[in-house]
């Protein structure tokens, strides 16, 4: 499929079937990732991808973290406070993900359920970890960002879908339990991916994007 084809096709899935995806492919698309730049060339991602039984049991100790009242903890400088058109658009990107669901925006129960959905990975049979070195904070961002386009664009190309998740790095203790991390090392966010399950509302959700003329200027 085209590049420009597979953009348009991606979008965040949040409702996954369980079939598991075959470890030749997950093999075949982590290579492929391996592909991407990165600034000096350091390529500063050290992943994980967690399946089975031990990413249920990763499911029950963050979800138990969460429940009792823990304060997000992320291991980099992470907070979604947006303002202006920023704002306007997290609230447009809020409305059509609650919008699908037929989520009213007073159901702060409703919300709540649904945003507690990231720690259960929305049911996907696979779970990515992006970490990285403490130290490189915004340079060790930025190619992590990229790797992480370039995967999800693998995946899309293979028929998998894919969320990435800022909320998997706000409770990263268990995370860091489970993979031993050394403390120079960070979550800085995580993918749930899988087949879509197409029946479920949530994977309605569309979201729309400023014009080309808005982002960008030519000059010369
Ligand atoms: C870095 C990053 C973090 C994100 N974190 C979350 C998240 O924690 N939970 C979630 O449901 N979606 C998350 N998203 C998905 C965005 O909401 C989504 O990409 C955006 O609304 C555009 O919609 P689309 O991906 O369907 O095109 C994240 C996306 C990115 C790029």
């Amino acid at each position: 499929m085209p590049l420009l084809d597979l953009l348009k096709n991606r979008y965040s899935v949040r409702a996954f079937l369980e079939t598991p995806v075959p470890r030749e492919i997950l093999i075949e698309i982590f290579k492929g990732a391996q592909l991407s730049p990165s600034n000096c060339n350091v390529q500063p991602w050290q992943v994980y991808v967690i399946s089975g039984a031990l990413k249920d049991q990763l499911k029950e100790s963050l979800l138990t973290a969460i429940l009792s009242g823990k304060e997000p903890n992320p291991d980099f400088d992470w907070k979604v406070h947006y303002f202006g058109v920023h704002r306007e658009r997290q609230f447009g990107s809020a409305n059509a993900l609650y919008g699908s669901m037929g989520i009213e925006r007073s159901d702060k129960q409703a919300r709540l359920d649904a945003m507690l959905r990231n720690w259960s990975f929305f049911d996907a049979p696979h779970v990515a970890f992006f970490t990285m070195e403490k130290y490189l904070k915004m340079m060790g961002a930025v190619d992590l960002g990229i790797y992480t386009q370039t995967l999800s664009l693998l995946m899309t190309e293979r028929g998998i879908s894919s969320c990435f998740q800022g909320a998997l790095g706000q409770f990263p203790d268990p995370v860091r339990r489970l993979l031993n991390l050394p403390d120079s090392s960070g979550v800085l966010f995580g993918m749930s991916f899988g087949y879509a399950d197409e029946s479920k509302p949530v994977n309605a959700t569309r979201t729309d994007r400023a014009s080309m003329e808005e982002a960008v200027v030519f000059l010369e």
